[in-house]
C-alpha cells in the first residue's frame, strides 16, 4: 500500500528517537523506526522534535490585533482595558473584525497552532464579533479547530440585557457557555450567575468555560462553586475555569481544601501567564504578587492545567505573537517550574492539555489520531521552549500547510563552532 506521506527520523515529546510516522487518508497508520512503506512524499525530520500542533484554549480573537483603535491603554491595566474595549465595541464592524481574525489565523498556522478557543463578547446588542467569529469558524475550518466561547465581558447580570443576548448567541451556534462572576456587582451576584451558567450548559449540553476570579482579592471564591455545580451537573472536564488568579492570594488552608475540590470534580483549570504576570497585582507596591494561580500544586493534585495566550495586541496587552512557546515559556519562569519533569509539563500545557480542555478528537501521534504535526528545529520539549524553535514545517490532515526557513545551529550548543570569534574579543594583556 502507497501512503499519502511518511516522516522519517523523528523524537516525538515523550523521547522516542528515530520514527517514523505513515500517514493515510489525513490519519496517523503507523508510528515506528524504520517504517518499511513508500509513500506519495516523504519528510526528513532530521531527528527533530515532532510535536502535535500546538493548542491555545484561551484567547479573544474578536479584539486580536485592535491596538490602538481608538487609542492604546496608557495604565496597562485590566480595568482600562475592559474601558478601552467598551470604547471600541460600537466602532466594530463585521468587515473589520473578520479581516484581524484570519490574520491571527496565518499568524497561528505559521507557529504550528491549529486548535484555538477565542471567547466572544455577546455583550453589544448588535452581535457584530459573534456574527463575524462563526464566519471565521467557518472559513479557517480546513485548518484551525476554532471554539468559540458565548463571554458576557460586561457582566451577565451587570450588563443590561446580556442574559437575553448570551442565550442568541448559542442559538446562533456558539458552543459555549461563558461568564464572568467576579465583574458581576456583588459576590452574590457572581455566585448566581456561575448557577445560572451551569444550568445553561447542561440543559443545552454544552461545554462551560468561565472567567473566574481574575482578581488579587483572595475572598473571590467563584471557582469554589464552579466545582461544586461541575460536580451536581456531573460536566467534570466539559467545565473549565479560567485564569482563577484570586488562589495567587488565598490562604493556603483554604487553597489546600479548594484543589482538592477542584481534583474531585474533573474541572480543568487554564491559566494565561503572559497576561497575568501584567494584568495582576497592579495595586500594590512592593512585595507585588505574581497573580498566577497555583499551577504546580493544581497539576500535583491531579487536575489538568492549560496555558492560554488569552490576548495579542488588543486592548489589554499591547504585546504577543500567537506563539503558544512563548506563553510556556513565562508560565515555566512564573510558576518557577524548572526541573526538567515540570519543563516537559509546561510543554504538554500548551498541547495536550490544551487538547483536552477542548476535548479535541484524534489528538496526538499514535495510530489512528489526525495527521496534525509541527515539526519544531529543536531536540526535545526544554529545548523547544528555551530557544521559541522555529516551527520548521507544520502539516495539517496529511498536508504541509507552512514552512520556516531553519536558523543558524550557533544557537543549539551542539558542537558546531559558535558564530562570534571569541579571540578578537578577549583582553589584551601586557
Ligand atoms: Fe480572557
Amino acid at each position: 500500500m502507497t501512503l499519502d506521506l511518511i516522516i522519517r527520523d523523528a523524537i516525538l515529546p515523550d523521547g522516542r528517537t528515530g520514527q517514523d510516522i505513515g500517514v493515510a487518508g489525513g490519519r496517523i497508520v503507523a508510528v515506528e523506526p524504520k517504517l518499511a512503506a513508500e509513500a506519495r512524499e516523504e519528510l526528513a525530520a532530521g531527528g527533530h522534535l515532532l510535536s502535535p500542533p500546538f493548542v491555545d484554549p484561551h484567547f479573544h480573537m474578536d479584539a486580536t490585533l485592535s491596538l490602538g483603535i481608538p487609542r492604546v491603554n496608557r495604565s496597562g491595566t485590566l480595568l482600562e482595558g475592559i474601558a478601552l474595549w467598551g470604547e471600541l465595541k460600537p466602532m466594530l464592524t463585521h468587515e473589520a473584525v473578520v479581516e484581524r481574525a484570519l490574520r491571527y489565523c496565518d499568524l497561528a498556522v505559521s507557529h504550528g497552532l491549529l486548535a484555538i478557543r477565542s471567547h466572544v463578547d455577546i455583550s453589544d446588542p448588535r452581535l457584530v464579533t459573534v456574527d463575524a467569529l462563526l464566519d471565521v469558524r467557518e472559513r479557517v475550518k480546513s485548518y484551525i479547530d476554532l471554539q468559540l466561547v458565548a463571554f458576557p465581558q460586561d457582566g451577565y447580570y451587570r450588563s443590561p440585557g446580556a442574559v437575553d443576548l448570551l442565550e442568541r448567541a448559542l442559538d446562533k451556534g456558539i458552543e459555549i457557555v461563558g461568564g464572568i462572576p467576579h465583574f458581576e456587582r456583588t459576590m452574590e451576584a457572581g455566585r448566581q450567575s456561575v448557577e445560572a451558567l451551569f444550568r445553561i450548559a447542561a440543559d443545552r449540553g454544552l461545554r462551560i468555560d468561565i472567567h473566574c476570579d481574575e482578581t488579587d482579592d483572595p475572598l473571590s471564591r467563584h471557582v469554589e462553586t464552579m466545582a461544586s455545580e461541575a460536580l451536581r451537573f456531573g460536566l467534570a472536564d466539559r467545565a473549565t475555569a479560567s485564569h482563577t488568579t484570586s488562589m495567587h492570594s488565598m490562604d493556603n488552608y483554604y487553597a489546600a481544601k479548594l484543589i482538592a475540590l477542584i481534583a474531585e470534580s474533573g474541572m480543568n483549570i487554564i491559566a494565561n501567564p503572559l497576561i497575568n504576570i501584567t494584568l495582576q497585582g497592579r495595586m500594590e507596591t512592593y512585595p507585588k504578587r505574581r497573580g498566577l494561580t497555583r499551577v504546580p500544586e493544581l497539576l500535583a493534585a491531579g487536575v489538568n492545567v492549560a496555558f492560554g495566550q488569552d490576548c495579542t495586541m488588543d486592548p489589554w496587552y499591547s504585546l504577543g505573537s500567537g506563539d503558544m512557546l512563548e506563553v510556556a515559556h513565562m508560565g515555566l519562569h512564573v510558576a518557577q517550574m524548572t526541573s526538567q519533569e515540570a519543563q516537559r509539563t509546561c510543554f504538554e500545557a500548551v498541547t495536550t492539555h490544551g487538547a483536552q480542555v477542548m476535548g479535541l478528537e484524534g489528538y496526538g501521534i499514535a495510530p489512528g489520531c489526525r495527521a496534525d504535526f509541527v515539526l519544531l528545529q529543536a531536540k526535545s520539549p526544554s529545548e523547544a521552549i528555551r530557544l521559541r524553535a522555529t516551527r520548521l514545517v507544520v502539516v495539517r490532515s496529511g498536508r504541509v500547510i507552512a514552512r520556516t526557513p531553519a536558523r543558524e545551529a550557533s544557537l543549539f550548543l551542539d558542537g558546531r563552532p559558535p558564530m562570534v570569534d571569541a579571540a578578537a574579543y578577549a583582553p589584551k594583556l601586557g
